[in-house]
């Protein structure tokens, strides 16, 4: 009897999602933190979720409300997200790294809030590498469980020595992971912003062979793409 049991390509699966931007803290009340809004993160969570997979969403910081049905884990700084990730990593049947993680932390985060002086020269930031989490995933899933597919994303703005999708190549080929989902961000021709807060996105999923898949319109039809072609990916596997 299956009554009661989901339904949906992904049913029975668990699907783990970041989403959001991280903060990395400077004093108690201020952070250095980037313009990602989680629609997209968010958008993916859902699609999974009406796949009938069981979703769990590392929330960083997002702009929109999570989506029903999924479980969230809060986080605030790149470290606090990597943490979260790696406990719930074991047993996910796909690992979806769609949050902005700051590659850069403040050095030394004050106790107590910074204070003007008149007396002292004005403060100087020092930045040293956050870990990469998704290569600490790709890792880990290497030693621990090799099935588990782990999805990436990248913005990237072509220059004049490669192009956005060149760029996209080798940052999928340096993570290790199977797939890499490619978003050209930057001011379009008309000037106005193509992709943070927008609801509508156009990406590139790039598998490590094979032509790239393109696809567009809202968010959530993006996020539906990538969910149909993990799907594909993890039938692609038990046949
Ligand atoms: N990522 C991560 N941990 C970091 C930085 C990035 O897990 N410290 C993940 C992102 O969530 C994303 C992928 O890596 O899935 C690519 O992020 P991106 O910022 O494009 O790549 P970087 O390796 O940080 O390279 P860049 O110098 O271009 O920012
Ligand atoms: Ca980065």
């Amino acid at each position: 009897d299956d009554a009661g049991r989901p339904a949906g390509p992904l049913a029975g699966r668990r699907v783990l999602v970041s989403a959001g931007g991280t903060r990395e803290p400077l004093d108690p009340v201020r952070f250095l933190g980037n313009r990602s809004s989680g629609k997209q993160g968010a958008a993916l969570a859902r699609a999974a979720a009406d796949a009938g997979a069981d979703v769990t969403l590392v929330a960083a910081h997002m702009d929109v409300p999570a989506p029903e049905g999924a479980r969230v884990v809060s986080v605030g700084s790149a470290l606090d997200l990597r943490e979260a990730m790696l406990a719930e990593a074991p047993g996910a049947d796909v690992v979806i790294m769609a949050a902005a993680v700051a590659d850069f932390r403040p050095s030394e985060p004050q106790a107590s809030k910074i204070k003007k002086r008149d007396d002292a020269a004005d403060p100087v930031i020092t930045l040293v590498r956050n870990p990469d989490v998704l290569v600490e995933l790709v890792q880990r899933r290497n030693d621990a469980e090799p099935g588990q597919l782990i999805v990436g994303f990248a913005a990237e703005t072509g220059d004049d020595a490669s192009s956005a999708l060149d760029y996209g190549r080798a940052k999928l080929a340096r993570k290790g992971c199977e797939l890499l989902v490619l978003n050209e961000v930057g001011d379009d021709a008309t000037g106005s912003e193509r992709v943070f807060g927008r609801d509508s996105n156009s990406v590139l999923i790039l598998a490590r062979d094979g032509e790239p898949e393109h696809a567009a319109g809202s968010k959530d039809e993006v996020a539906a793409a990538v969910v149909r072609r993990i799907t594909c990916e993890l039938a692609a596997r038990t046949t």
